[in-house]
């Protein structure tokens, strides 16, 4: 190839085309300027093809020599941002190859015997998916570890719990804590499981149906640190059932922090008054100088929507390609790569300001002694003297009505009142109507009652040590 030639990616296809490509067919058919951020993973995949293509003698040790030093060149070239990445050139792959065989001449061009694009760029895309996940996972270590070290912060710090966002009945402020670490929990466990269905090797498909050169393909698959190789080449080359499933799991991922955010930002409201998120996750405004926004998490749940589309671009761009390889597989990649940049982002950011939030007991425990959040309690304590369960609700139901009536607490009604609604309640009804004895009450395996979460911060101590 003439410099000429190799500066034009039509010289990667041959003589057979007679007109040039215009600069918006060029532009649009090109991915180099974001699929550039495969290239570590594209050298490493060009790498372990090459030693094994030496290894089966189907080329000789002094090409691969020449591929190795020619592969050196441009890691640091590109490292130091010196490599020219070329329109031209369509993407990382004939970039890298091209500037190869400036360096290596013809042992460059060998290095494509028995690949083609296809099972390249799907080799490429789950190993550095792989690398992802792997952060990812970590991340995701790291956010539980500091949700449960506010739990254990706030075990005993009382909140209401809320259906329909009603007031419903006391909590730990721990407990709700650790409701997050399960989610993030099956997050990270999701990671773990999709992982093995990423990190399976596709080189050895060739364009579609296999190559007639005797590869060995568990050789490669070993030497990046994959677990098998993909058994169907047609299969290999087309699906990213892979990327899609990752992208699913990322957008449950972002679904947990859209409803943590969601709370997070009703309890910096003045009307809740239950957190403090430290000042440098919020911002003012430009215009009213007393506010101070949750901007992180406004964010977080915002950032969420974008996520769940790129799930429904990636899904959408499968449902009607026909086997094999399409062109259509191109536009894999910026959702994918936008969904690892966000849900990263977003996991660091909250590993930082998990441990900033200021809980404040006194407004959350005045929250939960409004609204009569211990009711069920009293219903509780009436069936533990006999009453069936549907009388002692109603029986309750007639005492919460004159307590509103009379605008106080069920445990600010006299004794002698609530003997009225039932003759056997007696003095030990006002511990049963505290919210701390409703939360000692609940002493059941994933009960609020400090005891168990005290037992829920153990279990996840030792499974995240
Ligand atoms: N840039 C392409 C992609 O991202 C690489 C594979 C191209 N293969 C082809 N036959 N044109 O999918």
């Amino acid at each position: 190839m003439s410099q000429n030639q190799l500066d034009n990616k039509s010289a990667a296809w041959s003589a057979l085309f007679s007109e040039p490509m215009s600069d918006l067919v060029k532009r649009y058919t090109s991915s180099v300027f974001f699929d550039k951020r495969l290239w570590q993973v594209d050298i490493a995949g060009s790498l372990a093809h090459a030693e094994m293509l030496c290894h089966q003698g189907i080329i000789s040790q002094q090409d691969h020599d020449a591929i190795v030093a020619g592969m050196a060149t441009i890691r640091s070239e590109i490292e130091a941002g010196q490599f020219d990445w070329k329109l031209d050139l369509e993407d990382v792959h004939l970039n890298i190859e091209a500037r190869l065989t400036q360096l290596a001449g013809d042992a460059g061009k060998r290095l494509h015997t028995g690949r083609s694009r296809n099972d390249q760029v799907a080799t490429d895309i789950r190993l550095w998916l792989r690398g992802e996940i792997d952060l990812i996972h970590g991340l995701l270590l790291d956010l539980q570890k500091a949700l449960v070290t506010l739990a254990e912060q706030n075990t005993e710090v009382i909140l209401p719990g809320f259906t329909h966002l009603q007031v419903a009945q006391p909590v730990a402020f721990g407990h709700h804590m650790l409701a997050y670490v399960e989610m993030f929990a099956r997050d990270a466990e999701r990671m773990v499981d999709l992982r093995r269905r990423v990190n399976r090797l596709p080189l050895g498909s060739a364009a579609l149906a296999g190559t007639s050169y005797p590869l060995d393909r568990q050789r490669v698959a070993a030497a990046l640190g994959m677990e098998g190789v993909c058994e169907n080449s047609l299969d290999a080359v087309s699906d990213r059932d892979f990327a899609i499933e990752f992208t699913a799991a990322a957008s449950l991922c972002m679904v947990h922090f859209s409803r943590m955010s969601e709370e997070l930002v009703l309890w910096m409201s003045q009307s809740f008054g239950f957190i403090d998120i430290a000042d440098r996750f919020c911002t003012g405004s430009s215009i009213m100088p007393q506010k101070k926004n949750p901007d992180v998490p406004e964010l977080a749940r915002g950032k969420t929507g974008r996520v769940v589309g790129h799930l429904m671009g990636l899904i959408t761009l499968m449902k009607g390609q026909p086997l094999a390889y399409n062109k259509d597989n191109q536009e894999d990649k910026e959702p994918l790569f936008d969904t690892v940049d966000t849900l990263k982002d977003t996991l660091r950011i909250f590993v930082d300001m998990v441990p900033g939030i200021r809980v404040r007991p006194e407004a959350m425990e005045r929250a939960a002694s409004r609204g009569y959040a211990t009711a069920t309690d009293l219903a509780d304590y009436l069936t533990r003297k006999g009453l069936p369960f549907r009388d002692a609700h109603e029986t309750v139901a007639h005492a919460v009505k004159s307590a509103i009536a009379k605008g106080v607490d069920l445990s600010e009604l006299p004794l002698a009142e609530l003997k009225g609604f039932n003759a056997h309640i007696e003095e030990d009804v006002f511990e049963v109507l505290s919210l701390r004895g409703s939360l000692q009450a609940r002493n059941i395996q994933g009960g609020t009652a400090p005891r168990q979460v005290r037992a829920q911060i153990e279990r996840h101590r030792q499974r995240l040590a």
